[in-house]
């Protein structure tokens, strides 16, 4: 048989984007507000610092519930997706997309969280997206919960510290796996689980002001998700045998800052932490450190019997995640001057170039990646984001030339189709962004992540008319050579 020479026949190659970044129309066809409504519009920023830029206060939940509008608030009216998703999707299949990664969101469904029935008008609204997707033959991959939990979870239950929202999040899941039972067949539980340590209210629905031990609570949280996400892929096998489940980390690659033997077990603790989450999904239980771990943090996990075991029975079929950049780690981090990442910021790796944002690109660290979890959980991977958010700008003839990301994406494909050849089983593909959103960490437009640029600035301004960037084209190329023409 011999060595991969490419990328198999059926890879699903496409792009992605979420529910609360894209749809806009926050309060239309009955949809109740998401974690994601609370987020205002900041104006300076220090990139370097996300998390204090993302920090949600009982303040400003009770600000955003009185504010009704979606001035001010960018993810309340997103890029339209909700009107326009019929322009957008048939931009998709003349990039010829295999698959397109979307969420549901969540309040579209049950407005309250805790409603005794499902909102039909938001059943609808994904009903008739995913017969516009099949139409042209494209695969929908969903996430069930990506930064949209209704926010009345949040206020009336502590979000997901409590244990009761997992009944109210399988009630969510049951309702969409069986509506759409035959139109979908992969299945995301949880958009970057890890989220919920390190945006406790991105992530878990977390108010930090309302709780005492922060990260106790938010541990606790994610063992509520890792519950929900096994019930979930339990629930999902008797609905439709067929359907292929996944979760999904922000993967996070620590390097060591040298060779000192600390570093490279601080490096070593980190990877550990953030794999810690595939762990659980993948091989069923939590790994051995975290019993330490937990002592030393103070952390008391409150299990309930047979979480365990429940755990164990219903592991993931494949692993997604997302890499955006590589990170590094030191016992002397005062050594070294910092620079922004997906989430969090991170001490500066000088061997390689930073995007306008800070992060660190790193295309080879997406084949260490693959081939480090393919090692290690034996499953099919799924990058489900991977892309650049940068600033572009239109010419007067109406061309964007976004050679920089036609560079940043080469680069990432062709180190993916390097594992590939290595033997790594890789499913799919799917570009953060494809068409540009609304950024999930800064709120802003102008970090654009798209092959398909939107008329709009971050004040909400602009005609919202879709445009073909020069990526547009040659990533329509790389994927009807199923990747081999990356030129
Ligand atoms: C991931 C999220 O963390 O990174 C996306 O799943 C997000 O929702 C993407 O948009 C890029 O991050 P940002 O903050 O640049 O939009």
């Amino acid at each position: 048989m011999g060595a991969p020479k490419g990328f198999p026949e059926n890879f699903l190659w496409g792009g992605a984007i979420a529910a609360n970044q894209a749809e806009g129309g926050y309060a239309e066809g009955g949809k109740g507000l998401s974690t994601a409504d609370m987020v205002p519009y900041f104006e300076k920023k220090d990139y370097t610092n996300l998390r204090e830029l993302m920090h949600v206060t009982s303040e400003k939940i009770e600000t955003a519930i009185a504010h009704n509008s979606a001035e001010g608030y960018p993810k309340r009216y997103g890029i339209d997706f909700y009107h326009r998703y019929k322009e957008d999707i048939a931009l998709f299949a003349e990039l010829g997309f295999k698959a397109f990664r979307l969420s549901i969101n969540w309040p579209r469904i049950f407005p309250n969280g805790d409603d005794a029935e499902p909102n039909e008008q938001g059943l609808k609204f994904y009903d008739e997206v995913f017969d516009e997707l099949r139409k042209y033959g494209i695969e929908p991959v969903v996430t069930l919960s990506h930064y949209e939990m209704p926010i009345s979870l949040v206020l009336n239950y502590g979000g997901w510290a409590n244990r009761k929202v997992i009944d109210f999040y399988v009630k969510y899941a049951e309702t969409v796996m069986n509506r759409y039972k035959n139109k979908v067949k992969y299945w995301l539980t949880f958009n970057e689980i890890n989220t919920t340590i390190i945006e406790p209210f991105t992530g878990g629905g977390i108010v930090e002001d309302r709780v005492e031990n922060v990260l106790e609570a938010s541990y606790q949280a994610l063992h509520h998700q890792f519950v929900a996400s096994s019930l979930a892929v339990k629930l999902g096998r008797s609905i439709n045998p067929d359907f292929r489940i996944g979760c999904m980390l922000a993967r996070m690659i620590h390097y060591p800052a040298t060779s000192r033997p600390e570093d490279v077990h601080q490096a070593l603790v980190d990877n550990q932490l953030n794999l810690l989450h595939t762990d659980v999904q993948a091989r069923g239980a939590y790994p051995a450190f975290v019993e330490r771990y937990f002592e030393d943090n103070n952390i008391h996990l409150a299990k309930e019997p047979g979480d365990d075991q429940l755990l164990l029975d219903n592991t993931v079929d494949f692993i997604s995640f997302s890499y955006y950049t590589s990170l590094v780690s030191t016992v002397t981090p005062e050594e070294y001057g910092v620079t922004g990442g997906n989430l969090y910021s991170t001490v500066k790796n000088p061997n390689l170039p930073v995007t306008e944002w800070g992060w660190q690109m790193d295309p080879v660290g997406l084949r260490i990646v693959l081939k480090e979890m393919y090692d290690r959980y034996g499953l099919p991977l799924f990058v489900v984001e991977n892309g650049l958010g940068a600033r572009d700008r239109m010419e007067e003839d109406g061309t964007i030339n976004d050679d920089y990301r036609i560079d940043y994406l080469r680069k990432h494909i062709s180190q993916m189709k390097e594992a590939v050849m290595d033997g790594v089983e890789v499913m799919g593909y799917t570009m953060w962004g494809a068409i540009d959103i609304i950024s999930a960490s800064t709120s802003e437009m102008s970090k654009r992540y798209g092959v398909i640029y939107v008329d709009q600035d971050d004040k909400g301004q602009g005609t919202l008319n879709r445009f073909r960037k020069k990526s547009f084209g040659w990533y329509k190329k790389a994927i009807a050579s199923n990747g081999e023409d990356l030129d």
